[in-house]
């Protein structure tokens, strides 16, 4: 569920890279810029979960990965009753699906669950969510985990680098797209994260999925901790802007937001990280990987200012 979104695409990319079959399901039908051609996305609205129910039994899945999520914390604010249809509702009845179906289940979930004042945070320590999204993340963990805890892994993770079929999901997706609309983004200098990356969680995600005696509650997160600025100036490094193109802020100084954001969101990664085989994303790797959406070629050939950093490919 959720594979036209930024991790559930890297989740079938390394589903099939493992030679699983693949079933992948959004919201809408709407074509997505598939370079490889390596999977197609069929439309299963969650709003209608009858037949959400008849597909899952038609097919009879050996796993579940439920990646579909109303992820962005303005839209939630927007219209919380119908985000909370997706987030919490749907969420509980696809785990209950899953157990009907004797399908292991992994739901997805955040690091916004926490107000990030006390990092690094295990998984047993006390929530304390400041957005509505956050609220909502943490209620379907709560009723997710209720559903069993036989096959079922609830995994939070951090904010996610990566590339996104509609390039317009990851950090370096939007500085890049705003910098193309003639904006420059303001960044801060005191908020940090445990940036991971989708492929890697992809990779961890599916190595859950082969490992049945892993179950429960577990973080995810990268290596290292970086605050906004700081990544978004290794961004501009990265395809070649000069550090200029983005403006340093501060929490404090931004009053409007400053109730919501938690300041400091990292994770302690045992007892997962010593289970897996996975290993937790360098920066260097996170920043290898990250690709120019197709979308902002030409205006990234014309206002790129040292070409000789980042070459392309699609
Ligand atoms: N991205 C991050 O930095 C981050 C950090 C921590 C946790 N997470 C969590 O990781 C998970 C994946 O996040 P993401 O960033 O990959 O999200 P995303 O890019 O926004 O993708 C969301 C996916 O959910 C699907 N979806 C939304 N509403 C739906 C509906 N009514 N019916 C069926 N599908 C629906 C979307 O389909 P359409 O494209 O067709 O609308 C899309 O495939 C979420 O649980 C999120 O909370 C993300």
């Amino acid at each position: 569920m959720g594979s036209s979104g930024l991790l559930g695409s890297a989740v079938c990319r390394e589903v099939l890279a493992r030679g699983h079959k693949l079933l992948s399901y959004s919201n809408s039908n709407r074509a997505l810029p598939d370079p490889n051609g390596a999977y197609e996305t069929t439309s299963l609205p969650l709003g209608q979960f009858d037949a959400v129910i008849r597909e899952l039994f038609d097919q009879w899945p050996d796993a579940l990965v439920n990646c579909a999520a109303i992820s962005s914390p303005d839209l939630v604010d927007k219209d919380p009753q119908r985000a909370s249809l997706i987030n919490v509702d749907s969420a509980r009845r696809l785990a209950e699906v899953s157990s009907h179906l004797g399908a292991r289940h992994i739901h997805i979930s955040t690091d916004m669950v926490f107000d990030g004042t006390s990092s690094p945070y295990r998984s047993t320590d006390t929530t304390n969510p400041l957005s509505e999204y956050g609220r909502q993340k943490l209620e379907a963990e709560k009723q997710v985990l209720q559903v069993t805890d036989k096959d079922l892994v609830v995994l939070r993770i951090t904010l996610l680098n990566g590339n996104s079929p509609r390039g317009d999901r990851s950090p370096h997706e939007r500085i890049l797209s705003a910098l193309a609309n003639g904006q420059t983004p303001c960044l801060f200098t005191d908020e940090y994260r445990q940036t991971s990356s989708a492929e890697n969680v992809a990779q961890l995600i599916v190595e859950l999925i082969e490992r049945p005696n892993l179950n429960g509650l577990f973080h995810w997160a990268g290596s290292e901790v970086v605050s906004r600025y700081e990544l978004g100036r290794k961004i501009l490094q990265r395809f070649g802007f000069k550090e200029d193109r983005i403006e340093p802020s501060t929490l404090l100084k931004s009053i409007d937001r400053v109730g919501s954001r938690p300041a400091r969101l990292t994770f302690e990664l045992a007892p997962l990280e010593s289970k897996v085989k996975t290993r937790p994303a360098t920066l260097e790797q996170q920043l290898e990987e990250m690709h120019l959406p197709a979308s902002l070629y030409y205006w990234f050939r014309q206002h790129v200012d040292d070409p000789s950093c980042y070459h392309p490919r699609f």
